[in-house]
C-alpha cells in the first residue's frame, strides 16, 4: 500500500515537472553569486575576531537566511543584527533621490510588503538573529559595537552615507564592510555615490567585487 502511494506521488511529480514550470529553478537572491561568495569568504576571515555581524537593509531576508545557514553549519557563536525599517524606504530618503538625484518615485518604490512581526517569526529558530526595526540613519551603532562584518544594502544615497559614517568607528580591527549596489547609472546608484564619497573622504582602500559590490577592510 505504502509503495503504491509512493509510486503515485513520484508519477505526479514527474508529470508536474515535465508539463509545468513549478520545478523550474530560479535565482531568488538580490545579491550576485560573487557577492554571496564574498560574504562567506569574509565570514571566514573575521571568524576569530571579536564582534558582531550586521546586515543593514534585509528586505524579506534572503541574504539573512543564507548567512544563517553558514553560521549554523560552521557552529559560529556570534550575534547577527538585522536592521531595517521593515516598511520600505523613509520618505525623506526617497524625496532626496527625486529632488537631487534625478530619480522617478515609481522606479524607486519597493519593499512595502514587509512586516516586522512576520519577519521575526520567520527567523525565530535562529536565536543568534537580532532583528531591529529602525531608520538606519538614526540607529545608534555604538549599542552593537564592535562590528566585525557589516553588509550595507539600503540602496539610496542618504541612508548609505549615514550608515557608513556611523559604523566607521564601530568596526573591529580587521573588520569588513560590504556595500551592495556600488554601480553607476542604476536606479540604486545612490549607494554607489555614497560608497565612493565615503572611501575618498576617509582615504580608505577598497575592492570592487563582481558588478556591484564594494568591500572595505579595516
Ligand atoms: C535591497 S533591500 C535589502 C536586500 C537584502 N539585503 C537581501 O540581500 O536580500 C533594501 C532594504 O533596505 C531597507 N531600507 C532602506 N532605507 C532604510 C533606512 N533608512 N533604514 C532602514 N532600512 C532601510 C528597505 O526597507 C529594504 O528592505
Amino acid at each position: 500500500m505504502f509503495s503504491i502511494k509512493k509510486n503515485l506521488i513520484n508519477f505526479i511529480k514527474k508529470i508536474v515537472f515535465k508539463h509545468s514550470n513549478l520545478g523550474k529553478p530560479n535565482f531568488q537572491y538580490n545579491l550576485e553569486p560573487e557577492q554571496l561568495s564574498e560574504i562567506i569568504i569574509s565570514l571566514k576571515k573575521v571568524k576569530n575576531i571579536k564582534g558582531c555581524i550586521c546586515e543593514i537593509g534585509v528586505a524579506r531576508g534572503m541574504t539573512t537566511r543564507f548567512i544563517c545557514e553558514h553560521l549554523v553549519n560552521s557552529s559560529e557563536d556570534t550575534s547577527f543584527y538585522c536592521i531595517d525599517t521593515f516598511s520600505s524606504f523613509e520618505s525623506g530618503d526617497i524625496d532626496y533621490e527625486i529632488k537631487n538625484r534625478n530619480k522617478n518615485k515609481s522606479d524607486i518604490e519597493a519593499f512595502k510588503y514587509n512586516d516586522f512581526k512576520k519577519w521575526k517569526e520567520n527567523f525565530k529558530n535562529f536565536k543568534f538573529v537580532k532583528p531591529i526595526k529602525a531608520d538606519a540613519k538614526k540607529f545608534d551603532f555604538n549599542k552593537i559595537t564592535p562590528i566585525k562584518l557589516a553588509i550595507v544594502d539600503v540602496d539610496l544615497y542618504l541612508p548609505t552615507i549615514a550608515v557608513l559614517d556611523k559604523i566607521k568607528d564601530c568596526m573591529s580591527k580587521g573588520g569588513i564592510v560590504i556595500v551592495d549596489d556600488v554601480k553607476k547609472n542604476e536606479k540604486w546608484d545612490g549607494a554607489h555615490q555614497a560608497f565612493h564619497e565615503f572611501v575618498k573622504k576617509n582615504s580608505l582602500s577598497y575592492r570592487l567585487v563582481g558588478q556591484k559590490c564594494g568591500v572595505i577592510e579595516f
